[in-house]
């Protein structure tokens, strides 16, 4: 144990439920007090959070496959932090975890659910993105979900935030005959040619996707991962080819829907085309983890392998970060810092 913990810290709590897009009011940054571990447990101060889409869901007080952020309550998700006082075996003081009490400066961990990550290897804000859990949804999402293989053409959405951004290259690395994504604005655009080398780019918010899709991918595409849903996946199915595959990973464009969201009008093509339109969750695939790792720290290390992380600095930015992700504030995977 250590002598000088500190006696307070702040943690953000949901207070009422978003209806739309989240208001500050619906959030409070509140002070707490922070005790010594029980047994088994550790203290951790927190030196990054994520922020991340699923969580506006759980902001919603509806069953899903994670359950609601309860009222009045710290929200979670996944932190990095150093171990400050541990009453548990095989963590000591000064140790470095990944564990899933986020939006707090201080977090009373269970030693079971803390993964020792090693600051050395990579940043530690790259277990929450890149070799974290966005990393491993872009892999499992792309070689499993998809059956990626070797000249499949792969069209991307979302495809300048944390998990799109790692699919796109992913393809490349592995040889997909044509990569191509979209994303928010010419800058991201940009970045994912020059700096990700996609084979094409378009922004979606300067003509219709399906147009754009069209154009940059004339010879149609084999396999369509998700991020976004509505347009996006309209788009994808009228440009799939014969036995295409669609991973849908996630439909950010309605997440902030206050009404049912129509689905794609073409839907029927999937038939002729016998297309397999597939949903994914990335906790079920946490067998690919140590190939994962493996695989994308040598493509990091040979810088194969590029990846951005937008910064917020402080906890009473949470909110403002959560916000900024939802609008497309970030390039690569959104983290608060509190370094
Ligand atoms: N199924 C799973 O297990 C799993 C796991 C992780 C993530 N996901 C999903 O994967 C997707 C990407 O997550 P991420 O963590 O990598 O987030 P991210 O892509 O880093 O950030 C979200 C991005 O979504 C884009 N966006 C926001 N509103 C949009 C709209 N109406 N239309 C098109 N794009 C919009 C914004 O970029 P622009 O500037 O390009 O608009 C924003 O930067 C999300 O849908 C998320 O829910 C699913």
């Amino acid at each position: 144990m250590s002598a000088a913990l500190p006696t307070s810290g702040r943690e953000w709590h949901l207070v009422a439920r978003p209806h739309g897009w989240p208001k500050a009011e619906d959030f409070a940054l509140r002070e707490v007090p922070v005790a010594a571990p029980g047994e088994g447990r550790v203290l951790v101060r927190n030196l990054h959070f994520s922020v991340d889409p699923y969580m506006r869901g759980r902001m919603n007080d509806v069953k899903s496959y994670t359950p609601p952020f309860k009222l009045d309550h710290p929200m979670d998700g996944g932190a990095v932090g150093e171990v400050i006082a541990s009453n548990a075996d095989g963590l000591a003081v000064g140790d470095h975890v990944l564990h899933g009490l986020g939006w707090r400066e201080y977090a009373d961990v269970p030693a079971k659910h803390a993964v020792k990550v090693d600051p050395s290897l990579a940043p530690l804000s790259a277990y929450l993105g890149v070799l974290g859990m966005t990393g491993l949804t872009a892999y499992a999402g792309l070689f499993d979900v998809a059956s990626f293989k070797p000249g499949d053409a792969v069209f991307v959405s979302g495809a300048a935030g944390a998990v799109g951004s790692q699919v796109g290259q992913m393809a490349r690395i592995k040889g997909a005959s044509r990569v191509i994504g979209s994303a928010g604005s010419d800058e991201k655009v940009k970045l994912l040619v020059e700096e990700y080398g996609f084979d094409a780019a378009f922004n979606y918010k300067n003509g219709p996707v399906a147009d754009q899709l069209r154009e940059a991918a004339p010879d149609g595409i084999d396999v369509y991962f998700d991020n976004v849903g509505g347009e996006h996946l309209e788009a994808a199915i009228s440009s799939l080819n014969l036995h295409g595959r669609v991973t849908v990973c996630g439909m950010i464009a309605q997440y902030n829907a206050t009404e049912p969201t129509p689905g794609p009008r073409n839907l029927a093509l999937v038939i002729g085309k016998r297309l397999r339109i597939q949903g994914m969750l990335v906790g079920d695939h946490a067998d690919l983890q140590p190939q994962f790792v493996q695989e994308v720290a040598g493509w990091l290390a040979s810088g194969e392998l590029k990846y951005n992380e937008t910064f917020v600095e402080g906890i009473e930015n949470g909110f403002e970060a959560f916000l900024g992700l939802l609008r497309g504030e970030n390039t690569g995977k959104m983290i608060v810092s509190l370094a």
